[in-house]
């Protein structure tokens, strides 16, 4: 394969020769002298180092079992409450960055106390033939002997034990994107779909009062769910889909499109608070601009505009609640949305 001997330790500081002008006018500065670690001279110190790396992986192994200690006792206490979830949550977090932390820094620190440190090189070509191919196993071959993972087994099998566990808690996080047994199509189903229908009141995120016409004034925002969100029987998959921020504006400000006309009232009106792009909750509401802002990935929405995309990744407006009042004047849904809400990674059609 090529002329890779000249990076061998012997020719350190060689390069292949470029043609003849290039080297005129950039000389080659050669590769640095090569400076022995303390690694490469006292064999203590390399073996403090072998028990370094191990440790790494061994923590790698520890966050991994944390993750299941968090996921298995603490999720099967039965229903918990949002503050028992932030803890899960917080302990399933810090498991996984553990078992990803332990992993990476121990492969960096191996390489730079224990691996062979020279610097090789050699240039870029295709490989061709059968005799190209030969070599390419030669080097694979060559840099696993000089890894040393054959030669050190604490390090391989921390390694080993490591990876083979670091991969499992993202199989029983994907599992948990649905537990309920619906195929796939159910499942999207369920997507376009939240719990608001015809005469369901708006009511305040989290205490689910409900809100009057004339408790919304010019400039206020609400965060609104739908009245008995917390009696279902998984409210916080309800919620994800289903809440939505409550404005009023002056009604001359407002573009207001064709079969739209009575889903505000007098200038209230109601969005998905779900941003398009990938999911993230709508947070700010610049009253004076009257834009919407994602504080993820900073798309804008117009709410003049019956909330265009008006910078960001974005792909989609955000959908509108039609919303009415009922005999006693709170605020109520007219229907579900018109169209799905979220992220638009599937077809709407
Ligand atoms: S999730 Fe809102 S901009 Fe990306």
């Amino acid at each position: 394969m090529g002329d890779h001997s000249h990076g061998s330790p012997e020719n350190s500081g060689t390069v292949a020769k470029a043609d003849d002008v290039a080297q005129d006018r950039f000389p080659d500065p050669g590769l640095p002298p090569h400076r022995p670690r303390l690694a490469d001279r006292d064999p203590r110190a390399a073996k403090r180092h072998e028990r370094q790396v191990a440790l790494l992986f061994t923590i790698s192994i520890i966050g991994t079992l944390f993750f299941f200690v968090a996921y298995f006792v603490l999720g099967h206490l039965g229903e918990m409450t949002f503050a028992e979830l932030r803890v899960q949550n917080a302990a399933l977090g810090l498991g996984t960055a553990f078992a990803m932390l332990g992993i990476g820094v121990g492969i960096v620190h191996w390489a730079k106390t224990l691996m062979p440190d020279h610097e090789l090189m050699e240039m870029r070509h295709e490989i061709r033939s059968e005799e190209d191919r030969q070599d390419a196993v030669e080097i694979i071959d060559t840099v696993l002997e000089e890894s040393g993972i054959k030669r050190r087994p604490l390090i391989r099998n921390t390694l080993i034990g490591a990876i083979a566990l670091a991969p499992i808690p993202a199989i029983f996080m994907f599992r948990d994107l649905d537990r309920t047994g619906n195929t796939a199509h159910q499942m999207i189903d369920s997507l376009r779909h939240t719990m608001w229908d015809k005469g369901i009141r708006l009511t305040r995120d989290p205490s689910g009062t409900p809100i009057k016409a004339s408790d919304v004034q010019i400039g206020s925002a609400f965060h609104v769910i739908p009245e008995g969100l917390n009696e279902t029987e998984h409210p916080l998959n309800e919620k994800a889909k289903a809440v939505v921020l409550l404005m009023r504006m002056d009604p001359a400000e407002m573009q207001i499109s064709e079969g739209r006309e009575t889903w505000n009232v007098d200038g209230i009106v109601a969005y998905s608070k779900i941003c398009t792009h990938v999911g993230c909750p709508i947070a700010l509401y610049e009253q004076h601009t009257h834009h919407l802002l994602c504080p993820c990935h900073q798309s804008t929405f117009d709410l003049t505009q019956e909330c265009k995309v008006i910078f960001g990744p974005a792909g989609h407006a955000l959908p509108q609640l039609p919303i009415t009042v009922d005999s006693e004047g709170y605020l109520v849904a007219q229907s579900d949305f018109h169209e799905p809400v979220g992220p638009s990674y599937w077809e709407r059609g």
